[in-house]
């Protein structure tokens, strides 16, 4: 029998491939939340908040209907991973009463942080699906290896 190859080896080559040599922090995120938004059906909107100080984050680039521009770093699943700057894998939303609802069909969440090799925030990587349970192990590690590409060496 063929082992089946995970999606995210073509996809991580495509990505490191696109994003080579590229040091801006906006054209790296705008490539990456592309490209993982077109590559799974099941991720209904993807997106960076990028930190902006002032326990804020504000939009960044991103794919899907349009999201909530702030959010104060003190509320919804985005605002705990850059408070804790640790994955968030929600799978029932409605079991977060914290959950910010961009989308009412949102079922479940993944945010990673994207920390700077000094350890400053710069942004999180929220990703929403409509699907419940959607998010695994196997994705927060592959998601979190792509996070590496836009903070930097
Ligand atoms: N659900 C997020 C807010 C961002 S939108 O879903 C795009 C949260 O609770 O932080």
């Amino acid at each position: 029998m063929t082992p089946s190859v995970s999606p995210y080896h073509a996809l991580r080559q495509r990505i490191a491939a696109l994003c080579d040599g590229e040091t801006d922090t906006v054209a790296l995120m705008a490539t990456i939340a592309c490209e993982l938004y077109h590559a799974f059906d099941h991720f209904d909107w993807v997106g960076f908040y990028r930190h902006v100080g002032d326990g804020a984050l504000k939009i960044g680039p991103y794919q899907g209907g349009h999201g909530c521009l702030t959010i104060p770093s003190g509320r919804g699943v985005c605002g705990k991973c850059a408070r804790e700057q640790q994955i968030q894998n929600v799978p029932d939303v409605n079991a977060v009463p914290d959950h910010i609802a961009c989308s009412s069909t949102t079922r479940s969440e993944l945010v990673l942080p994207v920390v700077s090799a000094d350890g400053e925030l710069i942004a999180v990587l929220d990703i929403d699906s409509d699907t419940p349970h959607a998010f695994t192990v196997d994705d927060e590690r592959h998601l979190q290896a792509i996070c590496a590409i836009v903070a930097g060496p």
